[in-house]
C-alpha cells in the first residue's frame, strides 16, 4: 500500500539577495507569483488539505498568491532558517503520517514527474528520506553534497560552512526532500545553529540522520535547470525565460504559429487555438483565451481577453479584459479597457478606445474614438472623432446607440443620452437629447456664408498698410 505524502512548501523568507521590499516568492516568472508555481506543482501530488505552505514575510500577500482552497498556511514570524520553518511546521504536520516532501517557494521549475520520481525512490529503499541533487558546472551558492568512501551520503555542507574541499564539489543539494514523517520529526530539534550565520539549517538533517544509523539517499538529476533556485534578479529573469520558452513550444507544437518566438511573451495559462499567428513582440498575458485563425498584431498586448475564432488583432493594440467576438478586428493602435464587448464582425480601428462598452455585430469605429459606457446596436456607423461625454464629474452615464445608426464625424454625445435606431446624426453635433428612431439629429449652428467677405478683408489691410 502506498504512503500517504505531506507536502510542506517554504515560502517564509524575504530573499535579501532580491534587493527587493518584495518577498521574494512573490516575484513573478512565466506569468505567475514564484510560490504559485510551486504550490500548483505540489497539488499534481498532493490533495489541497495535505499542503502546507510556510509564510512569514508579507505573509497576507503570500497567502492571496495561493489560489487554491483548501491550502493551509503556517506563520513563522522569526525567520530563523529553513530548518526553523521546519520547526516551526510541526504541531500542524506531526499529525500527517507517510512521507514528508519539502519544498522550497522559490524554485518554480521543478516537475510534478520529477518529485513522482522522488516519492518512488523514497518509498523503494528503506532510506529515511531521499533528497534530490544535480551535478552543476558552477554550484556556488548552492549547498554541498558530501559522500562517504563507498558514494553513501553523508551530510550537506552549506555555501557559508563550506571547506574549500567542499566547496569545491560539483554536487549540489536543489532544496528538494522526501523524508520518512517519523524519523524526520523524531530528530528535528537535533537541528542547531552552529554555523557562521547562525540559522537553523534544514540541510543539517542529512548528517543528522545519518549519524542516527539511517541511510539518506539522493536521487540526481540530469537537467540542473529545473531546480534552479531564484536567488537574484538574475535568476529570475533566467527562469522567466525558461518558462516563456516552454509555453511557445508547447503553442507551436499544438499548430499555433509564432513569428520571432523569442520576442513573444505568452503567461501559463493562456489557451491558443489552431492557426493562429501571433506575431513579434506580441505579449499575451493573465487568462486569455484566442480561437483558432486568428491574427495578433505585433506589439499587442492583450490581457484577460477573450478572442473568439478569426478575429485580428492589428499592431499595437491594448485589450484589457474584454472580449471579442467570431470575425471581429481592432487596431492597429486601439485601446479595449475593460468590459468592451466586440460582436460578430464589427471593426475598431486605429486610435479608438472603448471602456464598459458593446458594439453590436457589424458595427464600425473606425478612427479616433472615445467609447465609454456605451450599448451600440448592430450595423452602427461611429464616424471619427465621436465622443461619448459619459462623465459629469461626478457620475458616470450611458449612451444607447440603435440598430443602424449613423453618427457623423466630431460628434459629441453628452450622456445619458439614447440615439434612435435608424437615425442620423450630422457631422460636428452636439447630442444632448434623445434622437428618435429614423431622425437627423443636426446639433450644432447653421453655416452662413458672407459674399465676398474675404476679397473685402484683403483690400481693407492693403490700404492699411500704406
Ligand atoms: C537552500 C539550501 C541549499 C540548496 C538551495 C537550493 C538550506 C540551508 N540551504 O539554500 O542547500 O542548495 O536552497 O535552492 O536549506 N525560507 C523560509 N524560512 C526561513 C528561511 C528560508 O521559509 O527561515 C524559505 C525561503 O523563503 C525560500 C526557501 O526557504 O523559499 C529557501 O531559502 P533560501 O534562503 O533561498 O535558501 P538557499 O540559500 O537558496
Ligand atoms: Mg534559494
Amino acid at each position: 500500500m502506498q504512503m500517504p505524502l505531506t507536502v510542506v512548501i517554504l515560502a517564509a523568507g524575504l530573499g535579501t539577495r532580491m534587493k527587493s521590499r518584495q518577498a521574494k516568492v512573490l516575484h513573478r516568472a512565466g506569468g505567475k507569483a514564484l510560490v504559485e508555481h510551486v504550490v500548483d506543482t505540489a497539488l499534481e501530488l498532493a490533495p489541497p488539505e495535505r499542503v502546507f505552505v510556510v509564510v512569514g514575510h508579507q505573509a497576507e500577500q503570500v497567502r492571496k498568491a495561493v489560489r487554491t482552497p483548501g491550502v493551509a498556511f503556517i506563520e513563522q514570524t522569526e525567520q530563523k532558517g529553513t530548518g526553523h520553518a521546519l520547526m516551526v511546521a510541526r504541531e500542524a504536520l506531526a499529525g500527517m503520517r507517510g512521507y514528508l516532501m519539502i519544498l522550497y517557494g522559490d524554485s518554480p521549475l521543478l516537475r510534478a514527474e520529477t518529485l513522482r520520481q522522488l516519492m518512488a525512490e523514497a518509498a523503494a529503499t528503506d532510506a529515511a528520506g531521499v533528497l534530490l541533487s544535480a551535478h552543476m558546472d558552477d554550484p556556488t551558492g548552492y549547498g554541498r553534497v558530501i559522500r562517504d568512501g563507498r558514494g553513501r551520503v553523508q551530510a550537506v555542507v552549506e555555501q557559508k560552512a563550506g571547506t574549500p574541499e567542499q566547496l569545491a564539489l560539483r554536487e549540489a543539494n536543489m532544496g528538494i526532500y522526501c523524508y520518512r514523517a517519523d524519523l524526520f520529526w523524531k530528530h528535528v530539534d537535533e537541528i542547531q545553529p552552529d554555523n557562521p550565520a547562525h540559522e537553523y539549517y534544514l540541510t543539517d538533517m542529512v548528517g543528522i540522520l545519518h549519524r542516527a544509523g539511517h541511510a539518506v539517499a539522493a536521487m540526481t538529476i540530469a537537467d540542473a535547470r529545473e531546480a534552479l533556485g531564484i536567488n537574484t534578479r538574475i535568476e529570475l529573469a533566467e527562469v522567466d525565460a525558461l518558462l516563456r520558452d516552454r509555453k511557445r513550444r508547447e503553442l507551436m507544437l499544438a499548430g499555433v504559429t509564432i513569428e520571432n518566438p523569442e520576442t513573444v511573451t505568452v503567461d501559463g495559462g493562456v489557451r491558443i487555438g489552431m492557426d493562429t499567428v501571433i506575431e513579434p513582440f506580441a505579449r499575451i498575458l493573465g487568462n486569455s483565451t484566442i480561437g483558432e485563425n486568428c491574427r495578433v498584431g505585433a506589439g499587442a498586448v492583450l490581457m484577460d481577453t477573450e478572442l473568439a475564432d478569426e478575429v485580428e488583432i492589428g499592431p499595437y493594440t491594448v485589450i484589457t479584459a474584454s472580449r471579442l467576438a467570431r470575425g471581429a478586428q481592432a487596431g492597429p493602435f486601439a485601446r479595449l479597457r475593460p468590459g468592451a464587448e466586440v460582436e460578430e464582425r464589427a471593426h475598431i480601428g486605429n486610435f479608438v478606445e472603448l471602456k464598459k462598452t458593446r458594439l453590436g455585430a457589424g458595427s464600425k469605429a473606425q478612427h479616433l474614438a472615445y467609447l465609454g459606457d456605451s450599448q451600440i446596436g448592430p450595423g452602427v456607423n461611429i464616424g471619427a472623432g465621436t465622443i461619448t461625454c459619459n462623465y459629469d464629474g461626478h457620475l458616470k452615464h450611458p449612451t444607447v446607440i440603435g440598430e443602424g445608426a449613423f453618427v457623423g464625424s466630431n460628434s459629441t454625445l453628452v450622456a445619458p443620452v439614447e440615439i434612435g435606431a435608424g437615425s442620423y446624426i450630422a457631422a460636428g453635433s452636439v447630442i444632448t437629447e434623445a434622437v428618435p428612431a429614423d431622425a437627423l439629429a443636426v446639433g450644432r449652428s447653421r453655416q452662413v456664408n458672407k459674399a465676398d467677405w474675404a476679397r473685402k478683408r484683403r483690400a481693407l489691410r492693403k490700404k492699411q498698410a500704406v
